[in-house]
């Protein structure tokens, strides 16, 4: 099929920013205990958009090369790029840095992401940790090969879920098939959500679409429409949701501090308010967050770091857990024994014991 280079929309720049921020992170956290790293883009485009922006193979190259610059990373990096379009696999088979360092690999293939990543499977050795992104225009992977994925130990995958795509699907009889395919039975059919519309349809999509993944930590961030889409009620619509799946509390947490500020409307990136969405639904404070600890911590004692990954799933970032403890250290209510930190610190093996309970 011809194929025409998109253009870059600002709610794709989402994703890009968050894959920018989050795979050298991810990269230095397990190249340290690991020779050899796997990034998988199962839909990777053809490596630039329109205006010359970059695609996403492109940009993990290019992380790739600043991290294997710095001595201290000894690891090896292998990108495996995935493209069932010729002229986008050609094109991106052309557009990768030949002056790569020895130390990162890239391969691109043309084939249906469908049919290769069970192959893919068999040949990527069990323990090689990967960061997989399955980022399609409409459906994504199954889920019982995301499942496959996932079950693997060091494996975790950052998922654009093409909502607006995938609903002009669900009604339509000659979908079907496929639909039932991504869902891997017809158990689909039966869910409320096929007889809901607007928002019960949508979260109700989104509940049984992630609940049927097997992955202990699942962060969702909603990207709208945004006016370049020239949708009717657009802004407040959802276009897509970019979700992280993963097995480790740290990888949760570590994509949480990444999203968050990509949802802060005073945030350090450059959104128009239409452009995204807060990964967050409410404004938390500091001050909410004081209140929860108070409740559900009462008498117990934590690290800093068990006390951030037993409330992985809560709206708030490392800055908010730290301003939160030690205005509650300043109000006596807890006492901190600091393991890692100096003075008036609070990292990750620092004991905080509540006051409180009974
Ligand atoms: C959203 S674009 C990818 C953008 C790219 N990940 C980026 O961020 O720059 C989706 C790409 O998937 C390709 N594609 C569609 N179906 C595919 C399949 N079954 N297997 C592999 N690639 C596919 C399309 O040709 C298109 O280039």
């Amino acid at each position: 099929m011809a194929y025409q280079t998109p253009k870059l929309k600002a709610v794709s720049k989402a994703k890009h920013r968050i894959l920018e921020k989050y795979f050298p992170a991810w990269a230095r956290i397990l190249g340290s205990r690991h020779e050899k790293l796997a990034y998988v883009d199962c839909f990777a485009g053809s490596g630039q958009y329109a205006d010359g922006e970059e695609g996403s193979p492109l940009l993990i190259l290019g992380e790739a090369r600043k991290l294997v610059g710095n001595p201290k990373f000894r690891s090896r990096i292998l990108a495996i790029f995935v493209e069932e379009n010729s002229q986008a696999a050609r094109e991106l088979q052309s557009r990768i840095p030949t002056d790569l360092p020895d130390s990162v690999k890239a391969f691109v293939f043309h084939e249906d992401a469908h049919n290769f990543v069970p192959e893919l499977l068999q040949a990527l050795p069990e323990n090689l940790p990967a960061f997989v992104f399955v980022d399609p225009y409409g459906r994504p992977l199954n889920i019982p090969l995301m499942n496959q994925l996932l079950q693997r130990p060091k494996t975790e995958i950052f998922l654009t879920l093409m909502w607006y795509a995938i609903n002009m699907h669900l009604s339509n009889p000659k979908t079907e098939e496929t639909i039932t395919r991504m869902f891997g039975d017809k158990e689909w059919k039966q869910q409320p959500f096929m007889s809901q519309s607007c928002w019960d349809r949508e979260t109700g999509f989104v509940d049984s679409f992630l609940g049927r993944l097997n992955a202990g930590f699942k962060l969702k961030f909603r990207i709208r429409f945004s006016p370049e889409d020239k949708v009717p009620g657009g802004d407040d619509r959802t276009k897509y949701y970019l979700v992280h799946l993963s097995n480790h509390a740290k990888a949760a947490l570590l994509m949480k501090e990444v999203m968050y500020p990509l949802g802060d409307e005073l945030g350090t990136f450059d959104y128009s308010a239409t452009a995204q969405q807060r990964l967050f639904s409410e404004t938390p404070t500091t001050e909410d967050l004081i209140q929860r600890l108070r409740e559900n911590f009462a008498g117990q004692k934590v690290t800093f770091d068990e006390l951030r990954e037993k409330t992985w799933d809560w709206p708030f970032i490392e800055k908010h857990y730290r301003e939160a403890v030690k205005t509650l250290e300043g109000k006596w209510e807890v006492r901190i024994e600091r393991i890692e930190s100096k003075k008036i610190g609070l990292k990750g093996k620092d004991r905080i014991t509540f006051g409180g309970g009974s």
